[in-house]
C-alpha cells in the first residue's frame, strides 16, 4: 500500500456517505494513508456501525450533515472544501427501500450524483472524482456471463434504475462538459454485494443473519438460490483508492478509454448462491439458526455476475479473498463487538493484514 501513499499523503479527500458503511472503511483507510479526510453525509445511517467510533478518534478533519439533493449547500461546501479527490458514496443504498420510496431514491442517486458533479465547476485546481454506482446498473438478462463495462445498462427495480441513471451522468459530465477541463478527471466504479464488519443495513443478508443471531431468533432467507458477487468491503475500496491513484495520474477522460467505468467484481468461484454463504457465515455464530422462507416476490435479480478484467490490467487490481476469508473478516469483527473488544483496533489489523496480501 505504500504507493498509494504518494497519491493520497496530505492530500484534502473528500467522502460523501462517510457514515455508512463503505465509506467508514474508506474514511479509515484513507487517514492510514496519510489524507485529510472530510465527509459530507446526510445522517448516520448505522449507530452500530464503524462511523461511530471513527467520529470519537478525530479521523474526520471537518465532517458536515448535510443532503445531496441541496445543490446550493452542496456547491458552498464543496467550493469550501476545494478538495483534490472525491469519493462520492452518498445514496439511497438498499434495494427493497426503493420500491417504497422510488422518487427519494431517484433524487438522491441521479440528482445528488449531478449536483456533486455540477458544484465543482468553478473549482481551478486539479480534481478526482470517483463515483460509485453498482454493479446492479447493468441490464440484467440473468446469464452466467460477467458484464463488462461496456455492456447495456439498465435496472428493474428503482435502486438499480437510479444507479444506471447515475453512470450516464457521470459519463455526460466526464466527456462533455468537463471533457476540455484539463484539473478534472472523473471515473465510476461498479461493485457487487459487500461484506464486512459494521454493515447494520436492514434487508442485507449479513446484518439480519447477525440482527437475528444477536436476538437469538430464527434468520428467514428469502431466496436461498440466488447468486451475488460477495465480496469483503476491503476489495472495491482498494479497487476505488487505485482508480482515484489512477485518474490523479492519467487523463483517462479524455478519449483514452472506451469509457469511465471500472468493475470491482470476485472471481468467478465467490460468486456463490446465498444459502452457502450463510451456511459457512453460520459457523463461525453460536445458536445461528436460519430456514428457507417460500419466495413470494422477487424484488432482486437472482443472477448477477462482473467481469473484473479491465480494472485489472488498466489498475492491476484483482481480489485477493476467498468469499470464505470475506466471511472470516466479516464475522470476526462483529463477534468482537458483541464481546466489547476495540472495533477500531481490529478494523486496522485487517486493513493492514489485507494490505499485505
Ligand atoms: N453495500 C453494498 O453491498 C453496495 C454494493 C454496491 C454498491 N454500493 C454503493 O456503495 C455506496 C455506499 O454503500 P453503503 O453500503 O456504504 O451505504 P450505506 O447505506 O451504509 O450509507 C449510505 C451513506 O449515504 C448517506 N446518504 C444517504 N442519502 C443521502 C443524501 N440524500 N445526502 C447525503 N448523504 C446521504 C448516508 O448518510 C450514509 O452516509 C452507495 O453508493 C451504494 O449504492 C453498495
Amino acid at each position: 500500500m505504500k504507493f498509494l501513499e504518494k497519491d493520497y499523503i496530505n492530500k484534502t479527500v473528500l467522502i460523501t456517505g462517510h457514515t455508512g458503511f463503505k465509506g467508514s472503511w474508506l474514511s479509515l483507510w484513507l487517514k492510514k494513508l496519510g489524507a485529510k479526510v472530510i465527509g459530507i453525509s446526510k445522517e448516520i445511517v448505522h449507530t452500530k456501525g464503524l462511523y461511530t467510533t471513527l467520529s470519537r478518534q478525530n479521523i474526520f478533519s471537518k465532517e458536515y450533515f448535510l443532503d445531496v439533493i441541496d445543490r446550493n449547500k452542496i456547491e458552498d461546501t464543496l467550493i469550501k472544501i476545494n478538495p483534490d479527490y472525491i469519493f462520492h458514496l452518498a445514496a439511497q443504498s438498499i434495494v427493497s427501500k426503493s420500491y417504497d420510496e422510488p422518487s427519494l431514491t431517484f433524487y438522491t442517486n441521479a440528482i445528488g450524483t449531478m449536483n456533486i458533479l455540477d458544484s465543482i465547476k468553478s473549482i481551478e485546481k486539479k480534481i478526482n472524482l470517483i463515483m460509485i454506482t453498482s454493479d446492479k446498473c447493468y441490464e440484467n438478462v440473468e446469464t452466467f456471463y460477467g458484464y463488462k463495462e461496456i455492456d447495456q445498462l439498465g435496472g428493474k427495480d428503482p435502486y438499480s434504475a437510479s444507479k444506471a441513471c447515475a453512470e450516464i451522468i457521470s459519463n455526460c459530465y466526464a466527456r462533455s462538459i468537463y471533457n476540455k477541463i484539463d484539473n478534472i478527471s472523473i471515473a465510476t466504479a461498479r461493485a457487487g454485494n459487500v461484506i464486512g464488519g459494521g454493515d447494520w443495513s436492514k434487508d442485507r443478508l449479513i446484518p439480519d443473519a447477525v440482527n437475528a443471531w444477536q436476538k437469538q431468533t430464527i434468520l428467514k432467507i428469502r431466496n436461498p438460490k440466488s447468486t451475488r458477487p460477495w465480496q469483503h468491503v476491503l476489495e472495491p475500496l482498494r479497487g476505488y483508492l487505485l482508480l482515484g491513484a489512477f485518474i490523479n495520474n492519467n487523463e483517462i477522460t479524455k478519449e483514452k478509454l472506451s469509457s469511465i467505468s471500472f468493475n470491482f467484481g470476485p472471481r468467478t468461484d465467490d460468486v456463490i448462491e446465498v444459502q452457502e454463504v450463510i451456511k459457512l457465515f453460520s459457523k463461525f455464530f453460536d445458536n445461528s439458526r436460519y430456514e428457507f422462507s417460500q419466495i413470494i416476490e422477487n424484488k432482486e435479480a437472482s443472477l448477477l455476475n462482473l467481469s473484473f478484467d479491465k480494472s485489472s490490467s488498466i489498475l492491476g487490481w484483482y481480489p485477493k479473498l476467498t468469499a470464505q476469508k470475506a466471511l472470516k473478516y466479516a464475522a470476526e469483527w462483529y463477534l468482537a463487538q458483541f464481546n466489547g473488544e476495540d472495533i477500531l483496533d481490529l478494523s486496522i489489523q485487517q486493513i493492514n493484514e489485507y494490505s499485505e496480501l
